[in-house]
């Protein structure tokens, strides 16, 4: 999705502009564009395609005089991605420009109301209706026309503006869109993902809904909509530079999953003290949890796969109801939720809009809201009631690993941590999961060592039209997040079964060299399992089963076997998952494709 960035202080902002676009890149988008104002005049650059064209054409910066400038990355929604559509965008006076992320979802009415005014459109874009309403609104006091507009706007925005009265400042404006301001000395600046940040600036100030900036060189003055300044707390980014880079892998996804022991490790280890998990980032005190009679866990995507497997593990030890739903379902079924509901909401980004409004939703119709979320001072960890942390360090790759796993440890922590609270665990299978669930990062290191030549069965998997994916219960969580996996970034159709289904109509699409891929890690149903193993093999299909090393019973059933450290079945879908993000690294790299960027996909689902 779209991404945005601006700089103003004293050094040239254009080379700065395009180094926070670059890390912005992982994002997805499909054109990019830099506004610089030098001498009074906004210089204006933008391409289709690639940031590297906008690198050539400006020689990195270097032929854009300037010091204050602001620059986006495209993800086309509004208009085709070319070189006009790009942000970012002009008044027809050439006084100011934009840059915008999100969507103005009145943009048709505005629009047409602007050209009856005389204003002329250059663009197919929602966000270009902004800089001319600004320009409308704007009689020498930029602030005033900022609210004017910002009040006129519905949808989403996070908005940056300059205007060559005002030569040293830069606007900014948010609504529902991340947007973050960056602390320096003698210089500023603002972007919509910390990641464009934290090479020059470890201060940032969290922008809320409402909110609008002023910012210069030597000052950033936030103001809530009536344009009254706020007090604003400056946070510190942990994050280090070296981890929003590639470190010498080739792919930022293949670094990702290797980085995935230190970042459960970094989840789990620091909330479990003396024999006891302690969240006391919440309040879910024994009464708490006593009273209410569900958990709905919602989310998109890998996150949703995630609750799938949380699911399990806090049924199994809560013995409470747990109902997994898509937030882009939720949000629109009229569900069934009040005040003793505990909504768990998954997120990575914490930027994800249906699951921004799935959870408002259910926040208006009484439930608690715990947010599980990656990015400090994301909008879904600002609007939870409560926020448990993932500590698994910036994620680039469009395809989620490690956010995946953390997500589905803190859900295993909060399983055992609630069965607890909730009396409906012993102390002594209490004592033996958590030392289990300890030993969950080693479990994920040796399931990554035990798969080095993973690659060398990719060479046997890729190039195929379609794989399925079966498992039960555990396994098929399990199933749903590999299936999901492969077609993401390796673009082989890959659908997941629970495996006993199969046979109620699935099974017609097995033929000769059908790959199925078997999940079978879960010892309580595995003879289910191998039955379905054997069902579509004698229809030809090629089984490649993962298992629990030693596990030597499917060994003869299949054609292949990937092996996998044994853990306790309730926490397996953090280690079963390795091999299969592995091996669709590997089936995606044979068939050539950009693994970390995938064709039509963002890593940020900030639209409806
Ligand atoms: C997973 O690899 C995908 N990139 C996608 O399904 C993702 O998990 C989903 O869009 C949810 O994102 P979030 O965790 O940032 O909310």
């Amino acid at each position: 999705m779209c991404g945005i960035v601006g700089y103003t202080g004293s050094q040239k902002a254009a080379p700065i502009l395009l180094e926070g676009l670059k890390k912005l890149e992982y994002r997805g988008y499909d054109s990019a564009g830099i506004a610089v104002l030098n001498n009074k005049v906004i210089e204006v650059n933008k391409v289709t395609g690639r940031i590297a064209n906008l690198c050539e054409r400006t020689a990195d910066g270097k032929n854009c005089p300037g010091t204050v400038g602001i620059g986006h990355t495209r993800w086309a929604t509004h208009g085709a991605p070319t070189d006009t559509n790009a942000h970012p965008h002009m008044s027809n006076d050439g006084k100011f420009a934009v840059v915008h992320n999100g969507i103005i979802e009145n943009y048709i009415a505005l629009r047409e109301e602007l050209i009856q005014k005389g204003y002329r459109f250059e663009s197919q874009t929602d966000t270009e209706v902004v800089v001319h309403l600004i320009e409308m609104y704007y009689n020498g006091d930029l602030k005033k026309a900022v609210i004017k507009t910002s009040a006129r706007l519905q949808g989403s925005y996070a908005l940056g503006v300059v205007c060559t009265d005002e030569p040293e400042k830069v606007y900014v404006a948010r609504e529902a869109s991340p947007l973050i301001l960056g602390v320096g000395v003698g210089e500023n600046y603002f972007a919509s993902d910390v990641t464009a940040l934290v090479s020059y600036t470890r201060n940032a100030i969290y922008m809320d809904d409402g909110e609008f900036a002023e910012i210069t060189p030597d000052s950033i003055t936030v103001f809530n909509p009536a344009g009254q300044p706020v007090e604003k707390k400056i946070s510190r980014i942990t994050w280090d530079v070296g981890s929003a880079e590639k470190g010498g892998y080739e792919h930022f996804m293949l670094k990702e999953i290797i980085e995935q022991p230190r970042a459960v490790k970094a989840t789990i280890a620091p909330r479990i003290k003396d024999g006891e998990i302690i969240l006391d980032e919440t309040e879910l005190t024994a009464d708490y949890l006593t009273s209410i009679n569900k958990i709905v866990i919602t989310a998109c995507g890998s996150a949703y796969y995630a609750g799938c497997a949380g699911k399990y593990a806090i049924e199994k030890l809560c013995r409470i109801p747990v109902q997994v739903e898509l937030a882009s379902e939720l949000r629109y079924s009229d569900p069934l939720i009040d005040e003793h509901t505990l909504l768990i909401v998954l997120s990575q980004s914490g930027e994800t809009a249906d699951t921004i409004a799935a959870m408002k939703e259910c926040k208006n119709r009484g439930a608690t809201t715990l947010a599980v979320v990656n990015v400090v001072g994301s909008t879904i960890a600002n609007t939870a009631d409560f926020t448990l942390y993932t500590w698994a360090g910036p994620e680039i790759a469009v395809a989620t690993t490690k956010g995946y796993s953390t997500q589905v440890s803190v859900l295993y922590l909060f399983a055992l941590y609630a069965a607890k609270k909730m009396n409906r665990i012993d102390d002594k299978l209490y004592n033996d999961l958590l030392e289990c669930l300890k030993t969950l990062p080693k479990k994920i290191q040796e399931a990554i060592d035990m798969n080095s030549a993973i690659s060398t069965l990719a060479k046997k998997y890729h190039g195929v039209d379609s794989m399925f994916f079966i498992g039960r219960n555990t396994d098929y969580a399990v199933a749903l997040e590999g299936a999901l996996k492969m077609k993401e970034i390796s673009y082989v159709h890959a659908e997941s079964y629970a495996a006993g289904e199969l046979k109620h109509g699935t099974i017609a699409l097995v033929e000769e060299h059908q790959p199925v891929i078997a999940l079978c890690c879960n010892e309580a149903i595995m003879e289910k399992t191998m039955s379905n193993i054997v069902e579509v093999k004698a229809r030809g299909a090629e089984v490649l089963a993962v298992t629990f090393k030693d596990n030597h019973k499917i060994v003869s059933l299949a054609d292949d076997v990937i092996f996998v450290p044994k853990i306790e079945m309730i926490f397996s879908a953090a280690v079963e998952i390795i091999p299969l993000q592995l091996l669709a690294y590997y089936v995606a790299k044979e068939n050539g494709c950009d693994i970390d960027k995938p064709k039509n996909l963002a890593k940020s689902v900030t639209v409806e």
